[in-house]
């Protein structure tokens, strides 16, 4: 099993070295432009094997794609971060271009791989993906979904004072301010989180998950790395061992939740085939308004990625 990692900045090289940590692929290869940056950090990677105990072999290589030949899993977190007071959406004349260089490159000598997209703004990012590569849409997603819910879960286990692991939820819609956390989705231990928590206090739990990117942008002046990468691996883990976990995906939409031709987070089955399955939720008229707002959000930049193409 090979999986490649583009970009060996901070998301790409922890998510590679989080895959190695879990010995789900035998070699990793990781990939920069900048000239033996990926080289440098597999080195220490690879001399972190016997401390850790890891087998997997993680090999870095500048711009050299004959390396990432016939891998099975592409993860691409090429692209600029964001920097205090920038939306993702800032990012995507730039990030367009990479992701479009990158992923021409990916399929040219991966064409049978699964392509997860984590370079933002993620939903036109893993489009930008989905156009170039032309392969089955259910081969190309996104990750944004996973990391958002987990902020939620940690807020919420901080103020319920319960292990997030008792804490379930689901987000769905864009990778942006306009997210859409599911209050009437989310348990604890399988009872309604409604049950734990007044509805002003659940509120502002959720607006600080919605901002919960940029939180981390303005301490660090750059974004969040740890839990992106862990998030990218755990989808590639699931995809490896055919789990058929159920994680919120930016997957492409074909009449889902009546949206259509549009990359949007929902929650779905991952296997080893990518996206095995939608799952379409029952939501009511608040949850689906709240959806619309957010795909309209996400179209919009859609829209700015299909003029910058024409
Ligand atoms: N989806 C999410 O939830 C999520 C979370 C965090 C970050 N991100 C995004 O992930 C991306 C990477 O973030 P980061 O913090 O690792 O940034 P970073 O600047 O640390 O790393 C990006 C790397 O990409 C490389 N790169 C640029 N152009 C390239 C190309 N054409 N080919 C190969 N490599 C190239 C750069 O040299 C750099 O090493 C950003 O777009 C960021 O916004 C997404």
């Amino acid at each position: 099993m090979k999986i490649s990692v583009i970009g060996a900045g901070n998301v790409g090289a922890s998510c590679a070295l989080e895959i190695a940590r879990r010995e789900i692929a035998t070699e990793v290869i990781l990939l920069d432009i900048k000239e033996n940056y990926a080289n440098g950090k597999a080195l220490d990677m690879w001399q972190t094997a016997p401390v850790d105990s890891y087998d997997s072999r993680v090999i870095g290589v500048t711009n050299d794609y004959a390396k990432t030949a016939n891998s099975e899993i592409v993860v691409i977190t090429s692209g600029l971060p964001r920097k205090p007071g920038m939306s993702r959406d800032d990012l995507i004349a730039t990030n367009a271009d990479i992701v479009r260089s990158v992923t021409e490159q990916v399929v040219k000598h991966s064409p049978k791989a699964i392509i997860l997209v984590v370079s933002n703004p993620l939903d036109v990012m893993t489009y930008c993906a989905y156009l170039t590569a032309k392969i089955d849409s259910k081969r190309v997603f996104g990750m944004a979904g996973i990391l958002d819910t987990a902020r939620y879960r940690m807020f919420l286990s901080e103020a319920l004072n319960v292990s997030h692991k008792e804490i379930q939820a689901i987000i769905m819609g864009g990778h942006g301010d306009t997210m859409v956390p599911l209050p009437r989705y989310t348990t604890v231990a399988g009872i309604p989180v409604t049950e734990f928590i007044a509805k002003d206090k659940l509120d502002a739990i959720i607006e600080r998950t919605k901002k919960g990117g940029g939180e981390i942008v303005n301490l660090l002046g750059t974004s969040a790395w740890f839990a992106p990468a862990a998030a990218a691996a755990q989808m590639v883990e699931a995809i490896v061992k055919d789990q058929k976990r159920v994680f919120p995906v930016c997957t492409w939409l074909q009449g889902e939740y009546g949206l259509k031709d549009i990359y949007l987070g929902v929650p779905v089955i991952l296997g080893k085939n990518g996206v095995e399955k939608v799952i379409e939720l029952q939501l009511n008229n608040d949850e689906k308004q709240l959806l619309a707002n957010s795909a309209k959000a996400v179209k919009e930049v859609m829209d700015v990625y299909d003029k910058m193409t024409v």
